[in-house]
Parts: C-alpha cells; structure tokens; sequence
C-alpha cells in the first residue's frame, strides 16, 4: 500500500493539534457545557433544540428542509415550539418515560419533530428506514415491544398491527386519516397541540434511541444508546466535523441508521450550527445542487455516494458552484484511496475517513483536518479513547500485526445494551475490559488504524492473510470497474481462492480479455497471490444502506447458501 501522506492545509480548525489534545484531554472537560451540572439531570434533546431557542440563537435557522415537493427552513424556536407540540401528541396518548416510540416514515420535518418529542418524554425513539419490509417492519417491533408507531398511511400497510400485541396506538401523519381507538390522526392533533410541554429530566444512563443492526448470523439486534452519548456527540462535532456557529452542515443519512440520528439529529444541533435535510432519493445533479442551493460548508457522506458521484464523471460537477465547501467527511465503509483523489481533483479538498459502528454511537477512529493523512488508513483514535489492536485472547498486539479492532471500554456513546439480550451484549467485550468490533485491522508505527476487512471476511489463500478491502480498492482504480466486492471462496488446494465480484462501468462490456486484464492489474498493483482467480460480473452489488458492499450475500451467493437477514440491504 502507499504511504504517502497527504498534508492538512491550514491551522484553523477547532483540533489544532492532535498529539497534545489526545495526551491530556478528559471527558470531563465537555461536561461542563451541558445543564446537567445544575439538576443532576439531563435531556438530549433540551441539550440540542430548546438550549439554543434561549439564546441569541432563536431565530437561527436549524433545519433547511427540501424535497421533490416541499422546501421549508425553521429556527431553533420553532424546531421548540414544533418538538413540543409533536411531544404532546404522543404524551396525550399516554407516552411516558422508558415507552419505547417507533418511527417509521420518509425524511420529513414531521419526523424531526417526532423524534425530538419523544425523546423530550424520556421515551425511547425507534427510527425505522422507510425501505423496510413488513418482516424487517415486525421483527424490530416485536422485540422492542413497541407502544406506538408513528408512520404514513403510505407505509402502514406493511405494519402487521393485528400481529403487534404491544403495540397500543399507531399516529398516522397523512390525509383523512380515521381515528379510532388504535388510530391517531398526527396532524389534526399536532395543530391543536400546545407548544409547551414539560421536558422529562432523565438520568444521564436512562435509554433514548434505539436502532437495530444486523450482524452476521440471527435476526437484527438492537443497540441501546441513553443521554449521556451527547458528550461525544457534541465533541466530535467540534473536532471532527469542524463545525463553527457559522456552518452549514449536511449529513446524507437517513436516521433509520445511526449516521442519521448521531450526526444527522445530535452533533449538528449540539453544536447549534444550521443542519441541512434532503428528503427523496439519490441522484448526482440533485446532490451537487443541494450542496450550491444551501452553501453547505461541511458535508458528511458515504464512499458508495462518492463512488456514485465519480461514477457520473467530472464534468457533471463542473456545472455547480461549490465554492463554499470547505470540509468534506465520509463514514460507513472503507474510503479507497482512488475516491479521496479523485475528491482533490474535483474538489480541491480531502475526504476524510472516519471510523466507528452502530454499537460506539459516535466516530471513534478518524482523520482530522489538522492532521496528516494516509489515504486507505481509517485515521487515529480521537482524543479520550483508546483503540488497540488485540488478539483473541485480548493481549494488545504490537504495530503491523494483523488482529481485532478493539476499544478501550467506556466511551461516552458506548451502546449500553443489546435489547432483550444481555449475552449479546456481553459478548462485544474481551477479558473486561476491550469492546472487540468484529473489524480486523493493523496500526502502523505512527498510530494510523488500517481497515483490514470484517474478521469473517479475511481471506486465507495459500497461507496468505488477505484482506478484501485491499483488493477492492486496487480493483476500483482498474478504469473499467465501477464496484467490486471480493469473497473468499473454499477451495481444495489452496484453502481459500479470491473471488471478484465486479461491477462495470457504462460503455465496457464484459470478456475474458477484460478478465485477464483486471487480473494482471491486480497482480502488478498489489501481489500476485491477491488477484483474483475468479472473477464475475454483476449489474449491481449487494450492499447495506450504509454502503458496505455485503461480502456475506455474495458469499452465499457463491456457495448457494441462505442468504440470511436481508433487512438492511440498499433496495
Ligand atoms: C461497520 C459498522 C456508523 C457508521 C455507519 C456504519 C464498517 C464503518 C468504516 C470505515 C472501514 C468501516 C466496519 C464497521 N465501517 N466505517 N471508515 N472504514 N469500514 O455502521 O452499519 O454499524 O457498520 O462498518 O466494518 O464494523 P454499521
């Protein structure tokens, strides 16, 4: 892999220096802003909307709205006035503290409110992505036992209510909607509702989001995230996203993920910067013209969107002034070296990686403006965390050893349960003290972190430790592949052979010359034992909506096994 770094430009950041902030940085500090101090107790969401509606922020824009139909900003006092009156729609149908609230619509500034509401009742807020179907619909509601679900009159109809015992009232937001005893018309009961509502102070270990992961076997899991994970949130916002009160700020996630939620709802709004909303579906004209429209400053993504964007070429942004774009940040999967050139090309600026999962709640592992980057390296752990490299037994292994991610417990945002399964939850840890990711991963002499692959996605080939990723980056810089996705296939000799799944992109046409040619690129770019043997062609690759292109589909793809939980998949 290369190692040439590539320099930060300049020195204004809010992390200036990186070395000395991590050798004496405590949590402690960040605690300070926040109202906890006074009461003992805490709301997250009083931290991110109703603290700034006291203050010369009030009529400050918090969220810039926009779809295919609706273009809408609202301040921070009305971002108030509107959580509130959504809060007392869902506290006069009896939502109480520890209720666990789901919330299962498009992007709209209704589910903002809704969101911000029951998290002021104390309530657990349960996002669900829109492209669910009714299987991913129930299992999540059943094991959460849900009181109330807030949907569409859209998307009820994959909501299995009769099959739902504890499910006690379903808050339509649409048209004509029939109220009954189940039945609650949002809109007509949010008008009448009073923009005053008395915030729950919860305890800084009390639940208030729920989302629900999927791992590698078994149904989703749901990881538990309570109050307290705002200090981090707050602080990464502040060193990691750069954000300053003058900002504008878009995060493309949907909040059915974590991304959405952490750094779509929480770290924006703590920070008290203007958060930027897209609604509706991707598309690369539309993305380059919401970053003009709205001036974003700081824009926070995914390398599959990038990848996308590379894909539509370099003239098509040629057309957008994107001047004001000075921070550009990407989350969810490994980021290739290839897409953060091709960012310096079209952009003048850095992509920057950044590492963490549904289960650490906030950015763990991350590249900073200030600092020097290694591109195809996730970056350094931020301050007040500590990440090793750990074998199975939890013994930190030295630099360059190949081995599990793990962080030092204890983290802010550390999830603080797996729903209904304590083992589960119990299993995240190694000897105490270590949270192992599932990631496997190597740290070179400067501390820089290198993504290696999920543990059950390394390769054995021949004796040979490879590591996907490494492949698939080398594979997105051949000119004629769009995506590729790299498995290791069992194989009598050699244990383990490498297969490509591969993606064209427009105007090349699969054959055996291109198969040679992708091969040989391989072999030349990285090692002749990392070129794949086999290579197959695809129209499109698996993926989560995330972006992670889903090794373990086409895996059981490859050997016709089941394909296991599909829920998160990108339809
Ligand atoms: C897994 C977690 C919370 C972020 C969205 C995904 C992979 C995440 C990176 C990165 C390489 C990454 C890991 C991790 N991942 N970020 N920068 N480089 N891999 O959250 O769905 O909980 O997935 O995503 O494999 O374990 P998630």
């Amino acid at each position: 892999m290369t190692t040439q770094t590539l320099s930060a430009k300049t020195d204004h950041y809010n992390l200036k220096n990186y070395d000395e902030v991590y050798n004496s940085f405590q949590w402690s500090q960040v605690e300070q802003n926040f109202s906890w101090h006074a009461t003992g107790l805490v709301n997250i969401a009083h931290e991110a909307i109703d603290r700034h509606a006291k203050t010369e922020k009030a009529n400050k824009v918090a969220l810039y709205y926009s779809d295919q139909y609706r273009k809408e900003q609202y301040t921070f006092k009305e971002m108030k006035d509107y959580s509130n009156k959504a809060g007392n729609v869902l506290k006069n149908i009896g939502v109480n503290k520890g209720n666990r609230v789901f919330i299962f619509m498009p992007r709209s500034p209704e589910l903002y409110f809704v969101l911000l509401g029951t998290i002021k009742l104390g309530a657990i807020a349960g996002p669900l992505f829109e492209a669910f179907m009714e299987g991913a619909v129930k299992d999540r509601l059943e094991d959460s036992s849900a009181k109330v679900l807030v949907t569409t009159s859209e998307l009820l109809k994959r909501v299995p209510v009769n099959e739902l015992p504890n499910l006690e009232k379903v808050v339509i937001v649409g048209e004509d909607v029939k109220e009954d005893e189940t039945y609650i018309d949002f809109t007509k009961n949010f008008e009448q509702a009073s923009a005053t509502l008395d915030v729950k102070w919860v305890d800084r270990e009390d639940g208030m989001i729920l989302h629900y992961t999927s791992g590698s076997t078994g149904k989703p899991k749901g990881v538990l995230h309570v109050h307290n994970a705002m200090i981090q949130h707050y602080q990464t916002a502040k060193w990691v996203l750069d954000l300053k009160d003058d900002d504008v700020y878009w995060c493309t996630a949907d909040p059915g993920w974590v991304t959405g939620t952490t750094y779509g709802v929480f770290a924006p709004w703590l920070a008290g910067v203007s958060n930027v909303i897209r609604g509706g579906r991707f598309s690369p004209s539309d993305w380059y013209q919401t970053l003009e429209n709205y001036n974003v400053t700081v824009w926070y993504s995914a390398p599959t969107a990038f990848r996308m964007l590379m894909g539509a070429g370099d003239e098509l942004i040629k057309n957008y002034n994107l001047s004001s774009l000075r921070h550009v940040v990407s989350v969810g999967e490994p980021l290739n070296p290839e897409v953060i050139r091709w960012g310096i090309k079209v952009t003048n600026l850095r992509i920057h990686d950044t590492w963490w999962m549904t289960e650490t709640g906030s950015q763990l592992i991350c590249n900073y403006p200030s600092m020097e980057m290694k591109p195809g390296s996730m970056g350094k752990p931020i301050p007040g965390v500590e990440a090793a490299i750990v074998d199975d037994e939890g013994n930190v292994l030295p630099p360059n050893r190949m081995g599990n991610l793990a962080i030092k417990k204890g983290w802010p945002s550390m999830m603080r349960a797996i729903w209904n399964n304590m083992e589960k939850y119990e299993s995240y840890f190694l000897a105490g003290d270590w949270y192992v990711s599932g990631d496997s991963a190597y740290m070179d002499e400067e501390g820089y972190f290198w993504f290696q692959g999920r543990i059950d996605d390394v390769i054995m080939t021949s004796g040979e430790r490879v590591g996907p990723f490494e492949i698939e980056s080398k594979l997105l810089e051949h000119p004629a592949i769009a995506e590729a996705g790299v498995i290791g296939k069992p194989d009598p000799v050699r244990g383990e052979i490498i297969k490509a799944f591969i993606a064209l992109r427009d105007g090349y046409e699969q054959s055996a010359e291109l198969q040679e040619d992708i091969r040989n690129f391989v072999k030349k770019g990285l090692a002749a034992h990392a070129a794949p043997r086999e290579i197959e062609f695809k129209d499109k690759l698996p993926k989560t909506r995330s972006g992670k292109i889903m090794r373990r589909v086409l895996k059981a793809w490859e050997l016709d096994l089941p394909t296991g939980d599909l829920s998160t998949m990108e339809d």
